[in-house]
């Protein structure tokens, strides 16, 4: 079919950009190997079995690896962004047993067992691969500019709004105040994580 400048909006590619991470993440991880084995370089090797966005995965990573390393690099997960790989930003931002965490903060060997889920596990698999609430919310809002740091800022509004932390702007600027936003798209993201807590 032939696609129209004119129909390339700013929604369309936002949409679009929004549910890509997940789409190429899918990908590279059925294209993968889990058990391609440590990298010989790393004499530190240890294997992670975790559950990764509903699907049993086991890891081999070099022990210091950190957590947001190792969905990144060995799981075949890009979504989940880098921003300063020192805990001030949030842009790294997963949910580790239903609780958000800077994924770059942790040793991915702690986490052995454990139920992590990133921004490729939350549309429904089950539904045409549905965006989640909060991320179809992100687009109605335009509550992104760059992007970078918006799989960061979904995941912790899920989280936000899971814990009860989202009764009111002051309270979800409060609650998601470590994840920082370079485009000050700050406004629009409170509006969307609001519009989602009023609805659950
Ligand atoms: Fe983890 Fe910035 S990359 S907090
Ligand atoms: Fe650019 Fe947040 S949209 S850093």
């Amino acid at each position: 079919m032939e696609i129209h400048n004119h129909q390339l909006n700013r929604r369309t590619f936002v949409g679009g950009s929004v549910a890509l991470g997940g789409a190429v993440a899918a990908a590279t991880t059925v294209a993968g190997s889990d058990r391609a084995g440590p990298d010989p370089r790393e004499e530190q090797s240890a294997f992670v079995r975790a559950r990764i966005n509903g699907e049993h995965r086991e890891i081999a990573v070099d022990n210091r690896t950190s957590l947001l390393d190792m969905l990144r690099e060995r799981a075949g997960l890009p979504g989940t962004k880098k921003g300063c790989d020192q805990g001030a930003c949030g842009a790294c931002t997963v949910l580790v047993d239903g609780r958000r965490i800077n994924s770059c903060l942790t040793l991915a060997v702690m986490h052995d067992g454990a139920e992590i889920t990133t921004i490729e596990g939350l549309a429904d698999a089950t539904n045409g691969g549905r965006l989640h609430p909060l991320q179809r919310a992100f687009i109605e809002e335009d509550a992104l500019q760059c992007g970078y740091c918006t799989a960061g800022q979904i995941m912790s509004g899920v989280g936000c709004i899971a814990e009860g932390h989202a009764g009111s702007p002051a309270e979800i600027r409060e609650w998601m105040s470590g994840n920082i936003c370079r485009c000050g798209a700050y406004t629009n993201i409170v509006n969307a994580v609001a519009t989602v807590a009023r609805a659950d």
